[in-house]
């Protein structure tokens, strides 16, 4: 027996009570295919999307969260993907401006709800999916690039808020936003799939965040790391096993929930968050 007691070697986590928005899956459908993961041939269940949906809808608000909804349109089947309508910091909303056309309507769709809510609304210049490839870390934006955001909508969101934007390059189109990719844990604490990354944004972050959580390839297969964070409590993908004992073992409470029906759509649970910070 050694007198060091690794249980007890984890920090202690604060959790905060988050303000989310969400957009129940109403028109969920895959029939269009622009993410590796999405096969128009494959059938879908918009029934069990929803029923998902809501077990994560119910998992904030026993958390304690504020949850927003913003009311889905009909013949736009990715608006459920809440992250991509903006990013919302300071009380200021910045747009979104899609790289697809399909999803293109969800930007003034998302814009009109935080002008509604009181929001500051700033309309974008640039292509840009919104909290898909902006992450909030601390004081720092981490910015995504390489399959959907333009970099000069980084330089347009630095300008916006005023904060430290560090551009990162993405290279696996199997992680084309930076969420899917990243996953924010605090302030200081984030987990990340150095694969999907180019060797240059691979070498920031390495730098930036040594005691980063790297993730296994299969955990980022079922897009483990597209997980959301109050500081305490992680909700993740239940099938990202690996990574949830690695949440332990820093001490998070990692939660699950099964969205294997969104994820037809390439999408997991922060895609289906966006945080509301006033
Ligand atoms: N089908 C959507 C797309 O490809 C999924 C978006 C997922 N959202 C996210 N924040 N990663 O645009």
């Amino acid at each position: 027996m050694t007198l060091t007691d690794t249980s007890t070697s984890a920090p202690v986590r604060t959790p905060s009570a988050r303000t989310v928005l969400m957009c129940r899956p109403s028109y969920f459908t895959v029939v269009y295919r622009i993410n590796p993961w999405m096969d128009p041939q494959l059938p879908t269940d918009t029934a069990l999307a929803v029923a998902q949906w809501e077990t994560l809808y119910q998992t904030y608000v026993d958390l304690g969260f504020d949850v927003k909804l913003v009311d889905p349109i009909d013949g736009l089947p990715d608006m459920v993907y809440a992250a991509n309508g903006g990013f919302v910091l300071d009380g200021i909303a910045y747009g979104a401006s899609f790289t697809h056309v399909q999803r293109q309507p969800e930007g003034p769709a998302y814009m009109d709800w935080f002008a509604a809510n009181g929001y500051d609304v700033r309309a974008p210049q640039n292509v840009n999916e919104g909290e898909g490839d902006f992450l909030l870390v601390g004081d720092s934006i981490l910015a995504g690039t390489g399959f959907r955001s333009a970099t000069d909508s980084h330089t347009e969101i630095s300008e916006i808020y005023g904060r430290p934007v560090i551009t990162l390059e993405l290279v696996n189109p199997s992680f084309y936003h930076l969420d899917t990719a990243i996953a924010v844990l605090d302030d200081s604490n984030i987990a990340y799939l150095p694969s999907a990354f180019s060797a240059a944004s691979l070498a920031i972050l390495e730098e930036s965040y040594p005691d980063a959580i790297l993730v296994t390839e299969t955990d980022a297969a079922v897009l483990g790391l597209n997980s959301f964070s109050d500081g305490y409590n992680v909700v993740i993908a239940t099938r990202a096993t690996d990574f949830e004992a690695q949440l332990r073992d820093r001490g998070y409470n990692p939660i699950g929930v099964d969205l294997s029906e969104l994820l037809l759509g390439g999408g997991g649970v922060k895609c289906c968050t966006l945080e509301l910070r006033s």
